[in-house]
């Protein structure tokens, strides 16, 4: 994009009008998907004064949130209330799309079960919404996809979608013409991290033109301290990923290093410590019992099946993939190793599962590996108990229905051994390896505590 052909776009009248509006906070914001992602982004608009709809296609969150209800533990329904004040509602009808002047995208992209891109959320979306686009509005997919979404699926979706003949504005397209902008711009939230505030995160963003740039510059400028412009929707598609497999492919590689250091009587973490004191060229990532959530062991393999396109083989992805999903493998080797020391095999063992989020001190379960865990402890024949503050029953697990309750934290020496998945801050460490038989420390969790007790991997 030239220097003259954003300046143009800017200068653009309705490029312009909707700047100012967006200025004004007067601009109408819809956002797609009131999940983990789009809750939290409606009430960072909505505290900088805009008035938000939020669209769902779940009638029960949707009720919930118009009741002035949250369903996210970490959302207080304080802070929904407080967005009701400033206009916000919450609908199940497209057709109100009609009235925004911006919409926000933010539905889930998982794998479905041949571990390719499930993109039937975006798609579901994008083609209930383009029937009712009107000219001039712009459209940001948020959702975490491979490079090419934007410009390949979703912009030709809306153009062939709507009902007015509008044309996703690209570079060089006549603005006078009917036309929406389109822009994608990744979610950096890191859920439960209380030390960057969430405007305080710089937020990417690339439009399939250059008007839509300027206009995601004005909207997202007007909530977050940083704007990050980049060329093209694909590039921040491609920023995004680069993000998420930098951190799995790390993961992996401190989980590998864990397993040696074991074998080698060195701990991981006294290591870890000491490198992390290098001013450069080091950042520390730690291992875990395997990767949880809806975006590291996700994410990598979008870029995967997208490379296959292009006859590349992404080894790193598929590498870093292979170690981190062992990982509850190895867990199950310390549980035997240790309930050996005991004399006990798996099977016919009580086993607490301490912490079932994929990590700690927040309420999502989705990928973790405290599920994949018990389904094993179970098909050994242990029986198992979990832990969580977060989780008063489970129903689905990985691969099937688990149907458990939470078991309280009392009595811990009925059970063979106590296994560390998740190191929620509210447990007390102490009182646990005092009490327990045996501990299986997946996260570090009890460092700084002797006893001959804990099995630390
Ligand atoms: N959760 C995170 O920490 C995180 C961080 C960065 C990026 N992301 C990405 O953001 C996207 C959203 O993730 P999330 O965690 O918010 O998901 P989520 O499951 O918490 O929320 C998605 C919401 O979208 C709704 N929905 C689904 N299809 C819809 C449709 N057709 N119309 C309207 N609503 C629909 C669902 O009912 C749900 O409320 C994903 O692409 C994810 O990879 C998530």
């Amino acid at each position: 994009m030239t220097h003259d052909e954003t300046r143009q776009a800017t200068l653009h009248p309705t490029v312009a009008a909707l700047v100012e509006k967006i200025g004004r906070r007067e601009a109408r914001i819809g956002i797609v998907g009131m999940g983990y992602v789009g809750l939290p982004l409606m009430l960072l608009f909505s505290e900088q004064g805009f008035a938000v709809t939020g669209f769902d296609i779940e009638e029960s969150r949707v009720a919930a949130l118009n009741r002035g209800e949250s369903y996210i533990v970490r959302i207080p329904a304080e802070s929904i209330r407080r967005a009701q004040q400033a206009g916000f509602r919450a609908t199940t009808d497209y057709s109100e799309v009609a009235k925004m002047d911006a919409m926000i995208l933010c539905v889930p992209t998982p794998l479905n079960e041949y571990h390719e891109p499930d993109l039937s959320y975006v798609t579901g979306t994008v083609d209930a919404l383009a029937p009712y686009l009107q000219a001039h509005q712009l459209v940001v997919l948020e959702s975490t996809t491979y490079p090419g979404t934007t410009d390949e699926v979703v912009a030709p979706r809306l153009e062939s979608g709507n009902r007015n003949g509008l044309r996703v504005a690209r570079t060089g397209e006549d603005l006078s013409s009917p036309c929406v902008h389109v822009a994608f711009s990744p979610e950096r939230e890191d859920p439960g991290n209380e030390t960057v505030a969430r405007a305080d995160i710089p937020k990417v963003i690339g439009g399939c033109g250059p008007a839509a740039l300027e206009l995601g510059k004005a909207l997202y400028g007007s909530i977050f301290r940083r704007v990050v412009p980049v060329s093209s929707p694909a590039a921040a598609e491609m920023t995004k990923l680069l993000e998420n497999i930098y951190r799995c492919v790390n993961i992996a590689l401190v989980n590998e290093l864990k397993q040696l250091a074991i074998r080698m009587g060195i701990d991981i973490h006294e290591v870890i410590e000491a490198a992390k004191t290098k001013p450069f060229g080091f950042q520390a990532f730690y291992p875990g019992p395997g990767l949880g959530g809806h975006c590291i062991p996700i994410d990598p393999f979008y870029l995967s099946w997208k490379a296959r396109q292009f006859d590349f083989h992404t080894r790193f992805i598929e590498l870093a993939g292979e170690v981190n999903t062992a990982m509850p493998y190895f867990v199950i080797e310390q549980i035997a190793a240790g309930l050996n020391e005991h004399s006990k095999p798996i099977k016919g063992s009580r086993i607490l599962v301490l912490g079932l989020a994929y990590k700690r001190d927040i309420d999502d379960l989705r990928e973790s590996p405290s599920l994949t865990i018990i389904e094993l402890l179970r098909q050994r024949g242990a029986e198992v108990a979990y832990n969580d503050p977060f989780f008063p029953r489970v129903g689905q697990g990985r691969h099937y229905a688990l149907n458990m309750t939470n078991t309280p934290l009392e009595n811990l020496a009925e059970f063979d051994a106590v296994v560390i998945v998740t190191d929620h801050t509210s447990y007390d460490y102490e009182k646990i390896v005092a009490e327990a038989k045996l501990v299986i420390d997946t996260r570090n969790a009890t460092r700084g505590i002797r006893s001959e007790k804990i099995v630390r991997c």
